[in-house]
């Protein structure tokens, strides 16, 4: 493997319909920066690019909700998740949003790509109408019985309980979840994407995923192939992209399809950071070079899109499915390496809600709790590879004895003791086994959590981290330099090994806990970044009217390997390094859900 790859890091694009909650980011969006982090310290060149999905029926409904237009509701959304995301951390090179003339340049691209090579295609189909309005019923607004597995409550476009994905016609019994009539299926024109026309493309693509892919993710994505059928590629609706062909630019009751959209914005906002950097090719060397990786982060409600449909357009456009054809004007385009998806995280045992306020929202948190808190829990206890509940009792429990009495008082005791003897780093004089073997511990786990990282495998990752830091905690308690005030070259030695593993513990948790990574970096004498953060800036298209996005400058010293530490850097008194929560606060969260809830 060569020593640098260009990394492309996509987490899934929040709908711009609401501020996020914790069960959202605990899925595509910690997990992805922990990845992203840790990629870069590995010397790989990363792109993590991302923003917010603001077109569609999902819009539509909130911003009908809110009495505003969908593109006032996607302006207020798109301020409120950027900060949400700013908030947490989440390093995006960028961070944009799906109504940039950009983005729309790019999806009509795709979608004239694949028209060309023939892999899209004109039909007739029936539409759902509301008779009472004459207005045409969105999919999900349309409920009836799954024609698979015989489910009640099965919306329109997919069964929630068998996951297929469905056409309104199939439904039996269809009514509307508006107001309960039956819909009238009506004519109406409209392009499809020949999914069938890449059975034996995706299948090779998806079985030789076989081993890297987690398990869940791979069966169902290779279960998708059982059932290829053409997907429509527009809507009738007036809010999304409009399609880039005469007789249908300028109508307004048709639109590209919310998800045929939302999926291009990994590219288009790939080629936005190259034009904002100043290098408009630049994007080219994560789509382009075959040895570039791609990975994408998301819950499992997007798996079909990332695993199946936008694979099939990757491979379309470039002229490689099963009709072959030639790439269009932005050429040849790399499908995803891996597409990481997590389950659903719940609270309190229950599915978390907006409408029913069973919820916590990430600003709330980040008010009220440590950001590095919420980063621990979800990569220790979130959902990576089955359903989890979030409990405050646990994210309490885990914050005070993991947090806080591990990592926080392994960095305090070690400093604070050598401030008090030494006032700095003190030189090590003959090393024991008991030191050689710590030392030896935790230069070894870079080795070890490295791999769980790359593979996105976080709880092992963190939990082998943690690992290193009990030693060296236990390694404090037998050395007891407290007990060996006559023998200062030992309490030299012992002080020089445990501050030179709490730099080490520190790197090893940069991926995870940046924000306190930086702090302890500061304390051993750093100084300049450590962890990159990203900045909100304002940014517009030409005469445009300006729009906040995310990016930032990452490129820092931090490097996934232990570094030596300097004998003689002056240290200071340590300042706690995270918040011990009172018990008080389980009984507040519950009882601010139950309120909430009520
Ligand atoms: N907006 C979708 C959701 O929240 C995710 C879109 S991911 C993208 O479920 F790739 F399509 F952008
Ligand atoms: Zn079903």
């Amino acid at each position: 493997m060569p020593s640098s790859r260009h990394i492309l890091t996509a987490p899934a694009w929040p709908y711009a319909n609401g501020p996020r909650h914790i069960g959202h980011v605990s899925g595509f969006g910690l997990p992805s920066d922990m990845f992203a982090r840790y990629q870069r310290m590995a010397g790989n060149k990363v792109l993590m690019v991302s923003g917010t999905d603001e077109h569609g029926t999902p819009i539509q409904v909130q911003a009908d909700k809110e009495g505003v237009s969908a593109r006032e509701l996607a302006d207020r959304y798109n301020q409120v998740i950027a900060t949400d995301l700013h908030g947490l951390g989440m390093s995006y090179d960028l961070f944009t949003r799906t109504v940039t003339r950009n983005h729309y340049a790019v999806v009509q691209e795709i979608f004239l790509g694949l028209l060309k090579n023939g892999y899209v295609f004109p039909t007739t189909t029936l539409g759902a109408i509301s008779p009472s309005t004459g207005r045409t019923l969105p999919d999900r607004y349309i409920e009836g019985t799954c024609p698979i597995c015989g489910y009640d409550g099965a919306r329109g476009d997919q069964c929630d309980n068998c996951g297929n994905q469905l056409d309104p016609v199939d439904l039996i019994n269809p009514r509307s979840r508006i107001n309960g009539e039956k819909p009238e299926f009506r004519e109406t024109e409209h392009f499809m994407l020949d999914l069938p026309a890449f059975t034996d493309a995706l299948g090779t693509y998806l079985r030789a995923k076989q081993g890297d892919w987690r398990p869940n993710v791979l069966k169902f994505a290779l279960n998708l192939l059982d059932d290829m059928r053409p997907r429509a590629y527009t809507r009738d609706l007036d809010w999304g992209v409009p399609v880039p062909l005469d007789g249908w630019r300028d109508r307004s009751d048709k639109r590209i399809y919310v998800w045929f959209d939302a999926v291009v914005g990994y590219l288009s906002a790939s080629i936005e950071w190259a034009q904002r950097t100043g290098d408009p090719d630049a994007w080219r060397a994560w789509w382009q070079d075959p040895e570039a990786l791609s990975y994408y982060f998301m819950g499992k409600d997007n798996i079909v899109f990332h695993a199946e449909i936008w694979p099939a357009m990757l491979l379309g456009y470039s002229g490689q499915g099963d009709k072959g054809g030639t790439p269009g004007d932005l050429g040849r385009l790399n499908v995803p390496t891996e597409v990481v998806s997590s389950e659903f995280l719940t609270m309190e045992g229950r599915k978390f809600s907006s409408s029913r306020q069973v919820v916590i929202y990430v600003k709330d948190f980040l008010e009220r709790y440590d950001v590095d808190a919420l980063r621990y829990y979800v990569a220790v206890a979130g959902p990576e590879n089955q359903d989890t509940d979030f409990t405050w009792s646990e994210f309490v429990r885990r914050n005070n004895d993991e947090l806080v009495a591990a990592w926080g008082n392994l960095v305090n005791r070690s400093i604070n003791m050598a401030n008090k003897n030494f006032g700095a780093v003190p030189e090590a004089g003959e090393l024991t086994d008991a030191d050689r073997a710590l030392l030896e511990r935790s230069r070894a786990a870079f080795g070890a959590v490295g791999a769980e990282l790359g593979r996105s495998r976080f709880k092992n990752a963190i939990t082998e981290a943690f690992d290193v830091v009990r030693d060296a905690n236990r390694y404090l308690s037998d050395q007891a330099p407290w007990q060996l005030k006559d023998d200062p070259a030992r309490v030299a030695s012992i002080l020089h090994t445990a501050l030179q593993v709490v730099d080490d513990c520190k790197s090893l948790l940069t991926p995870f806990l940046p924000t306190s990574s930086q702090k302890v970096y500061e304390m051993l004498g750093g100084t300049g970044t450590w962890s990159g953060m990203p900045e909100i800036r304002e940014v517009s298209e030409g005469d445009e009217a300006p729009y906040p996005v995310l990016m930032g400058d990452y490129a820092t010293d931090a490097r996934w390997a232990s570094l030596p530490i300097a004998p003689g850097t002056p240290l200071a008194k340590p300042k706690p390094l995270f918040k011990k929560l009172d018990s008080s606060v389980v009984d507040e969260e519950l009882a601010r859900l139950e309120e909430g809830g009520s």
